[in-house]
C-alpha cells in the first residue's frame, strides 16, 4: 500500500493568538499566518495545525465555539481563511485544524436553546440532571479548570456537565442528532479542503451513563490539583468513545484525498492504541502519542527515553503510524523543561523517531515560558484556580507557553506594532527568527537542517525502529539499518562503538565525516550517522 502524506508527516502547530499579528490590534490572525508561510515551507514542515479560529467568546481562547462554522472576526473572515487554505497548499502544505466536539460555548445556539426550558427540543443535546438530594451537584465529577463539573441553572432547575469551563457545556454525544451536526461541521470545512482535524479531548466524549461517583484517587493530596482527587473510570475513555471515532472516520473517508485526523488523547498506552481502531475499522490515524511529554520531560535521561520508545513500538500493531509530540500550547515550553542544549538533542530525536512528529511554534528558536506576573494571567484554568483557591495562587497556568512568536530584535518581536496580549519574552532581543536565520550553529538552522536530512535521508522517513546498545546515558537506535542516531542525554562525553559510517548531522552542527569504528560524543550532543 502507498505511504499517505500524514504517515511521516511534520506537524506544526500554529496558536494563531500568538503566531503573527498583522492588523496591530495586539493578537495573532489569520492574514498574519498567510504572511509567514514562507518561514514554514523554508523550515520544512509538511502540515500546519491550526488551533481554533471559530466564532468565540474567547473564555478558553477559541476552546468555546460559538459558531463552527465561521471565523471570529479577531483572526479574521472566512474569506481569510479559504485564502490561507490555498496559499498553504499552493507551498505543497497541508493544512489541518482545530475540532472542538465535546463542548460548545455557553453562547453557542444550540446551549441557548437548550437551557431555554426542560422540554426545549434540544434540551437533551447538552448534559442535564437533577441536584442531588441535598441540592448539590448530581455527582462528584471535578472539572478540570477546578471545581465541581457541574453548574445549576437556576432557571430551569437542573445542572449541567462541563469538564472545562462552566461556560464551555459538554455535549451529549449519546445524542444521534448532535453527532449528525458535529459531523456535518467537519464536512463544512471538509468540503472548503481542509487536509484534517486535530480532534480536541477526543477520550472525554462520553460519560458514564449511569453517572456513578468516581472513586477516589489514594494518591492525591490537599494543595494538588482539584480533579486529581479521583480516578476518572466514569469520566474518561468510555467504550461508546471508539464508536464515535469510527464515525468521525468515515465521514473523512467520504472525501477523496487522504484526509485525516489527529486525536488529543491523555492515556496510557494500554488504552491509547485501541483508538487506532483495526485495519478492518479503522479509528483516528493519529492517536497523540503525549508519553515524551507526560512521562519524558519530568525524567529526560536515556533509559527512561528509550523505555519510553520502546513500549510504544512494542505495542503498536504494524499497520498503526507511530507519532511524537515534545510540546503544545497547554504544556510548558521544551526549553524550559530540560534546558537548551538538551532541546537540541530533543530536536534530533523527534525528528529521526518512526512516523509523525508534532512540533511546536517557536521552539526551534527554543522558546522559553513567559514569566508572567499576577496580574497579567490571562489563562482561564489559572484565573479559575486562583478564584477557587481564593488567593493569589501564582500558578500562571498556560500563558507562559504562549507567549508571542519572536520573529526580530526589534519592537514586540515583529509580531505585532502595538503591545501584544500576552507580554513577550524579555530575551526576544537575542532570541528571534532573524537574528537566528543568519547564525550558522543555532537552534534555528538546526531544526531546518534536521528537517533536511529527514526528508533526505533514504530511511529516515520510512524504515522500521531498531534498538541499538548504547552505553549507560546514551539513547541510540537505528532507522533500517541504514541510518544510526546516537543520543547523549548527559552533560559528560560518551563513547559508543558503531559500524563504519558517515556524519551526516551533530547537534552542534560542525562535524561531518567518516567514522571508523568509535563515536565519540560531546556533553549534550546527538548524532546522525549513515552506515556504509
Ligand atoms: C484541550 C485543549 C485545551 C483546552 C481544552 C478544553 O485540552 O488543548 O487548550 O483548554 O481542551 O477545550
Ligand atoms: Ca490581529
Amino acid at each position: 500500500m502507498a505511504r499517505k502524506w500524514w504517515q511521516d508527516a511534520v506537524i506544526y502547530q500554529i496558536y494563531p493568538r500568538s503566531f503573527q499579528d498583522s492588523n496591530g490590534d495586539g493578537i495573532g490572525d489569520l492574514e498574519g499566518i498567510c504572511s509567514r508561510l514562507g518561514y514554514l515551507k523554508d523550515l520544512g514542515v509538511d502540515a500546519i495545525w491550526l488551533s481554533p479560529f471559530y466564532k468565540s467568546p474567547m473564555k478558553d481562547f477559541g476552546y468555546d465555539v460559538s459558531d463552527y462554522c465561521s471565523v471570529d472576526p479577531i483572526f479574521g473572515t472566512l474569506a481569510d481563511f479559504d485564502r490561507l487554505l490555498e496559499d498553504t497548499h499552493k507551498r505543497g502544505i497541508k493544512l489541518i485544524i482545530d475540532l472542538v466536539p465535546n463542548h460548545t460555548s455557553d453562547q453557542h445556539p444550540w446551549f441557548v436553546e437548550s437551557r431555554a426550558g426542560r422540554d426545549s427540543p434540544k434540551r437533551d443535546w447538552y448534559i442535564w440532571r437533577d441536584p442531588a438530594p441535598d441540592g448539590g451537584p448530581p455527582n462528584n465529577w471535578m472539572s478540570f479548570f477546578g471545581g465541581p463539573a457541574w453548574t445549576f441553572d437556576a432557571q430551569t432547575g437542573q445542572y449541567y456537565l462541563h469538564q472545562f469551563l462552566p461556560e464551555q457545556p459538554d455535549l451529549n454525544w449519546r445524542n444521534p442528532e448532535v453527532r449528525a451536526a458535529m459531523y456535518d461541521v467537519m464536512r463544512f470545512w471538509l468540503r472548503r479542503g481542509v487536509d484534517g482535524f486535530r480532534v480536541d479531548v477526543m477520550w472525554l466524549l462520553v460519560e458514564d451513563a449511569l453517572f456513578r461517583d468516581e472513586p477516589e484517587n489514594p494518591h492525591w493530596q490537599p494543595g494538588m490539583w482539584d480533579r486529581g482527587r479521583h480516578l476518572h473510570i466514569y469520566t474518561e475513555d468510555q467504550p461508546e468513545t471508539h464508536e464515535i471515532v469510527r464515525e468521525m472516520r468515515q465521514v473523512l473517508d467520504e472525501f477523496d484525498g487522504d484526509r485525516m485526523m489527529v486525536g488529543e488523547i491523555y492515556l496510557p498506552y494500554e488504552q491509547l492504541i485501541p483508538y487506532y481502531g483495526t485495519p478492518e475499522r479503522p479509528g483516528c490515524h493519529l492517536p497523540f502519542n503525549f508519553h515524551l511529554i507526560t512521562r519524558g520531560l519530568s525524567n529526560w535521561t536515556a533509559e527512561n527515553l528509550r523505555r519510553i520508545v520502546e513500549e510504544y513500538q512494542a505495542s503498536l500493531p504494524a499497520w498503526a503510524t507511530p507519532n511524537w509530540v515534545l510540546g503544545n500550547h497547554d504544556q510548558h515550553r521544551l526549553a524550559s523543561r530540560i534546558g537548551h542544549a538538551q532541546a537540541r538533542v530533543a530536536a534530533m530525536m523527534l525528528f529521526t523517531l518512526p512516523g509523525s512528529p508534532t512540533w511546536y511554534y517557536g521552539d526551534e528558536i527554543g522558546m522559553v515560558d513567559g514569566d508572567i506576573p499576577p496580574e497579567k494571567v490571562q489563562d482561564p484554568a489559572a484565573l479559575r484556580q486562583r478564584g477557587l483557591a481564593g488567593d493569589q495562587g501564582l500558578d500562571p497556568g498556560r500563558d507562559p507557553e504562549r507567549t508571542p512568536m519572536q520573529w526580530t530584535p526589534f519592537t514586540y518581536a515583529g509580531f505585532s506594532t502595538v503591545e501584544p496580549w500576552l507580554p513577550v519574552n524579555p530575551d526576544y532581543p537575542e532570541r528571534n527568527v532573524e537574528t537566528q536565520d543568519a547564525d550558522p550553529e543555532s537552534m534555528l538552522t538546526l531544526v531546518r537542517t534536521l528537517l533536511v536530512v529527514r526528508r533526505e535521508t533514504p530511511g529516515l522517513r520510512e524504515a522500521p525502529y531498531e534498538s541499538y546498545k548504547a552505553p549507560k546515558g546514551v539513547f541510540a537506535y537505528l532507522r533500517g539499518r541504514v541510518v544510526l542516531a546516537a543520543l547523549n542525554f548527559t552533560a559528560e562525553p560518551k563513547t559508543l562503538a558503531v559500524p563504519p559510517g558517515e556524519i551526516l548531522l551533530s547537534t552542534y552542527l560542525d562535524r561531518y565525516g567518516a567514522v571508523e569504528s568509535t563515536l565519540e560524543l560531546r556533553p549534550n550532543e546527538g548524532v546522525i550517522l549513515r552506515l556504509q
